[in-house]
């Protein structure tokens, strides 16, 4: 395997210099003094009088373990479930592991608590940053050579530190339409503003971002051109689609010539099932008997091998990736992939804030992970997450499908998303009464419009949305005009339509929620951070402009999370959802 010395990597160009981008902040940041005597301290024949570090053997703990699971527990995507059986007779068939972690280690380079929670380098483990290169270079390997990685508390840390490395108070960074709110709130009270790029069913659109980049003027806009984009390109964040590789490879284009840094959030990276209805790719060789456990893990590998990171041979890709998706959210444990300056930058912020993420975190994970399943074993426990979340789209996408009466065409099965062009995308569309069934397959194409309005709404679409191919969520689009207090009104480009379209979806929210179904209003997910539509007791003061990217008002959202119900209360709730979506419109 490349190990990143190779002459063939060592061959590739080395990161431009990215200096230019560093913030004034990130650029004044000094290494913290006594973190630089950490290296010495890793040199056992060193008796240490410098640091303030605790006496280990007054760490209350002895061990650490844990009963894990085998990493073969779960069937992989278009591998026949077994009957379900009791979870805990699940686990007596795989078998569960004991690991443990000793407070002192035979040898004291091993693992071991007591270096483990002691203070240690801002970096975290270099063990497991060992382990995540080599998965880099295994999955999605940079196209240049000096690349580094450093550990992070999560994603959320790592985006935070991000921000602080690149960002000016006032600058811009460029989203997606609809993403992730938490990102964006991570700027926001440090007077960094999204500047929202459109996007359609296969994610940010590369004409979109040249014209807003070609056209940009600093007086007009009140900020310089953004040099930073913030993006989620696998299963994103609220809308499920994934980019694929000809819009990737035109976006790269776009920010080397605009001297642009990519952010690149990937938490869903492994959760990449394919099209809804098909087989995933590695299902052939997942029920093949004699394929090598090497050889499902080769096809997995290429299926999951889609980053920026690969396109780039500049440095200037930044990805953030978590364990939140893969182990557990409350580890709070992650890593950030960039050029090996802005890792150092990212480091002297580590230092002064986090100082390294929990040791006892790192501990198990490693033990885990890098320990008792190795490569291999972690490749086998995503297929099977790939496989169970997999099920679980399947599951709500078949719900909606009954409950909402949905004709799934043929077309809609057809499209590879696999493949490296944005190929249209057949969505499904539920009908407020199954009229639609004599439509031709091109007239079910969202953008044409051949429904007739009636007085009730009846036979107009009222939902539609495009079942993803990767993540956790599924971004059902409203048509309000479908609603009897809407219907056959054209004045859908006045604010007085709008703040009527939004009461309508607030109360549709209130009728879900009465009925036990929690879902996520599309308000929160608007990549210009300015909420409009939310309702108004939670109206910010100064943002009461609309949002300018709702360019149809007469379309809503709501975003459904597929990932944390099993399949009886999934199948319920759906359910008692598509009763209310269709009460509302009758
Ligand atoms: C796109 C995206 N980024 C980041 C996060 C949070 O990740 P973490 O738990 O690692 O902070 C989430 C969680 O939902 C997410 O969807």
């Amino acid at each position: 395997m490349d190990n990143g010395f190779s002459p063939r990597r060592m061959d590739l160009p080395k990161a431009l210099d990215m200096s230019h981008h560093l913030s004034t902040l990130s650029t004044s940041r000094r290494p913290s003094p006594l973190k630089s005597l950490i290296r010495y301290m890793g040199d056992s024949s060193i008796r240490s009088l410098a640091g303030g570090l605790p006496n280990s053997k007054f760490f209350p703990f002895e061990t650490l373990s844990s009963l894990t699971l085998d990493p073969a527990i779960y069937a992989p995507s278009g591998v026949p479930v077994p009957k379900p059986k009791s979870w805990i007779a699940t686990l007596f068939d795989k078998g569960l592991q004991f690991i443990e972690t000793p407070k002192y280690a035979s040898n004291p380079r091993e693992l071991q608590l007591s270096t483990a929670l002691q203070y240690g380098g801002g970096g975290g483990s270099a063990e497991l940053i060992a382990f995540l290169k080599e998965w880099t270079l295994m999955v999605i390997p940079p196209s240049y050579s000096d690349f580094d990685i450093i550990l992070n508390c999560g994603s959320t840390d790592g985006f935070h530190k991000i921000v602080e490395l690149l960002c000016e108070k006032g600058d811009g960074i460029l989203c997606e339409a609809y993403t992730y709110p938490s990102a964006l709130e991570t700027g926001w009270p440090m007077g960094v503003r999204p500047v929202p790029v459109a996007m359609d069913d296969f994610g940010m659109i590369p004409e979109a971002l040249e014209e807003l980049l070609a056209g940009w003027d600093d007086v007009k806009e009140g900020r310089r051109r953004p040099r930073v984009m913030y993006t989620i390109t696998i299963g994103q964040n609220p809308t499920g689609t994934v980019l694929p590789d000809d819009r990737r490879r035109a976006i790269y284009k776009l920010a080397s010539k605009y001297d642009i840094i990519i952010v690149e959030d990937d938490p869903y990276f492994a959760l990449n099932f394919g099209t809804y209805g098909v087989d995933a790719p590695g299902s052939e060789e997942e029920n093949d008997p004699k394929a090598s456990e090497q050889k499902r893990n080769e096809v997995f590998i290429n299926a999951l091998g889609r980053s920026y990171l690969k396109e780039d041979h500049e440095g200037r890709v930044i990805r953030i990736d978590t364990f939140s998706k893969t182990i557990a959210p409350g580890c709070r444990l992650g890593w950030t992939t960039s050029n090996a300056l802005f890792t150092e930058r990212l480091l002297r912020a580590s230092e002064t804030s986090t100082q390294q993420p929990s040791g006892p975190t790192q501990v198990l994970v490693i033990n885990l992970i890098v320990k008792t399943w190795g490569m291999g074993g972690w490749l086998r426990w995503l297929r099977g997450l790939r496989g169970e979340y997999g099920r679980r789209r399947d599951w709500m996408i078949s719900s909606l499908i009954k409950g909402l009466d949905v004709e799934v065409r043929p077309s809609q099965l057809a499209y590879n998303v696999f493949s490296s062009t944005s190929a249209p995308a057949p969505r499904l569309i539920a009908y407020a009464k199954p009229t639609a069934s004599s439509l031709a397959d091109e007239q079910w194409n969202e953008k044409v419009s051949v429904y007739n309005s009636s007085s009730k709404g009846k036979g107009k679409k009222i939902v539609s949305f495009l079942p993803p191919t990767a993540g956790m969520f599924v971004w059902i689009d409203v048509h309000l005009d479908a609603h009897p207090s809407l219907n056959g009104r054209s004045d859908v480009a006045s604010e007085s339509y709008k703040e009527d379209a939004n009461e309508v979806m607030h109360r549709l929210f209130v009728a879900l929620a009465e009925a036990k179904v929690l879902v996520a209003p599309g308000w929160m997910f608007v990549g210009d951070g300015l909420m409009a539509g939310a309702p108004k007791e939670e109206d910010m003061a100064s943002t009461s402009s609309s949002s300018g990217l709702q360019s149809d008002a007469s379309v809503g959202h709501f975003r459904l999370a597929f990932a944390t119900l099993d399949e009886k209360p999934m199948k319920e709730t759906i359910a008692a959802f598509c009763v209310v979506v269709k009460e509302f419109f009758a």
